[in-house]
């Protein structure tokens, strides 16, 4: 228990959770599936989801860290535990998953900030950027490295702790963050694709809007927020009884999903005003965005400052995805947190050597064989989204609607909230709106629907 740390400020707990949620889901999957998709309509689909889905076990989430002061699988234990508790193994699990593969894009940014940073992108023009980004992708060398330093980056700041390592560096991090997504979006504001992209972003176009783009929006909206795996939950834990949930989960969403949405007005003003294809897939920010920098007037500056701050997004969300993994070793195992965060970056590190290797390959198909006829990038990439997020958000939000005692409940609800009143709807929400969410995006991976 001594090990167990704590906030030093509300703010620090905000935007440390902020900093879990804003990421790579953020600045580049949200733009590109929003590419995918058509634009507008899939966007209005996904900020449903975010509320009615979303803001409910986001706050489920907090609650239950909060109340016991514990990580996910000792919540669970605390409040009723039996089957529940595989829930919270899930989320331990995903914590391994998906920081594996989450790292080596991150180091992909990395990788492309040291190109900005020498003048690369501008200096070779676009023809020369093109195959240059091909070649990081195949090499198996440059793709380790980058893996690791960025799990040497972000085990050094868990070893710090709650306080001393997490929250400075969301201090540090996330106003940084805000102010370069600023400076870029002045930028764009200036570019003559701008129109073009306000409306594709905010238009309402249904036609180009399908089933599987609902859907992906949902799952979307729990790997963006970080939910289903108790990240929420674990820095919840760290949280005083009179800080308040609700308007903590409001907080954090907001700040999500106008991060996203600003990614969005950064990228697409970009990517029309020089003629791209804004459904490019996972190549709109590695591929297309690069691609139209090199012909940008202070090209270098900005995919500088872009790529930074694509770094600084993923660092403070790997940050969460390690702190999950390492306070199931302290609550649970009862090791210090030195020994915590060291043994499970580099079990995370190692697990991650096969994306690293196969993540080369990813945008241009033809990877190492995994599971389900996907390279591993792509395994643990559908595992986590579709599947692991999506059951762990099912058993949180259920375990916390059927299983968790009313009176307990009800009172952490209220207690330190300003909108108490809300405790029936969020109910109604967790109990039968959320899980039926769920169900149609599992109904839908498995091709029922
Ligand atoms: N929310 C992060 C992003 O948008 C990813 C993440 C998922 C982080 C789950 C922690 C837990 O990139």
């Amino acid at each position: 228990m001594a090990d167990r740390g704590h906030w030093g400020s509300k703010l620090g707990f905000v935007l440390a959770a902020a900093g879990s949620a804003v990421g790579l889901g953020n600045i580049w999957k949200f733009p590109y599936i929003t590419g995918e998709n058509g634009g507008g309509a899939f966007v209005l689909i996904y900020l449903l989801c975010i509320v009615v889905v979303g803001l409910p076990v986001m706050t489920a989430e907090i609650l239950l860290g909060r109340a016991t002061q514990k990580s996910p699988v000792g919540a669970v234990k605390a409040l009723g535990g039996g089957f529940w508790v595989v829930f919270g193994g899930l989320g331990v699990l995903g914590g391994f998953v998906i920081l594996s593969y989450y790292s080596v894009v991150a180091g992909w940014a990395m990788h492309y900030t040291y190109l900005a940073l020498s003048g690369q992108i501008v200096g070779l023009g676009p023809e020369g950027v093109e195959p240059l980004f091909g070649s990081l992708f195949t090499s198996n060398g440059l793709n380790l490295f980058w893996h690791a330093l960025f799990m040497i980056v972000t085990v050094a700041v868990v070893w710090g702790g709650v306080n001393k390592g997490i929250e400075r560096w969301a201090r540090i991090l996330m106003p940084t963050l805000f102010g370069l997504m600023i400076i870029l979006l002045v930028n764009s504001f200036t570019m003559s694709g701008f129109g073009e992209a306000f409306d594709f972003i905010f238009g309402f176009h249904t036609e180009a809007l399908t089933a599987a783009g609902v859907l992906e929006a949902l799952g979307h909206a729990f790997f963006t927020l970080s939910l289903g795996m108790g990240a929420m939950l674990t820095y919840g834990s760290y949280l005083d009884r009179n800080d308040d949930i609700v308007v903590s989960a409001i907080t954090i969403s907001i700040l999500d999903t106008v991060i996203a949405l600003t990614a969005c007005m950064v990228l697409f003003p970009i990517i029309f005003s020089y003629g791209m294809e804004p459904a490019s897939g996972p190549g709109l920010v590695f591929v297309s965005i690069p691609i139209a920098m090199s012909q940008m007037h202070g090209g270098t500056f900005f995919a500088f400052i872009f790529f930074a701050l694509l770094v600084f997004a993923a660092l403070t969300s790997a940050i969460s995805l390690l702190e999950v993994v390492t306070s199931y070793l302290i609550d649970e195992k009862g090791w210090l947190r030195h020994k915590a965060t060291v043994f499970a970056g580099v079990v995370i590190a190692l697990i991650g050597i096969p994306s690293a290797l196969s993540g080369g390959t990813y945008l241009f198909g033809d990877g190492f064989a995994g599971v389900f006829g996907r390279n591993w990038f792509d395994t643990f990439d559908y595992l986590a989204s579709n599947w692991i997020l999506p059951l762990g958000g099912l058993g949180i939000s259920m375990f916390t609607a059927w299983r968790v005692d009313d009176a307990i409940r009800h009172r952490e609800f209220l207690d330190g909230s300003r909108l108490g009143v809300f405790y029936k709807g969020w109910l109604v929400l967790l109990k039968y709106v959320v899980p039926v969410g769920i169900v149609l995006v599992f109904l839908h991976a498995i091709g029922v629907i």
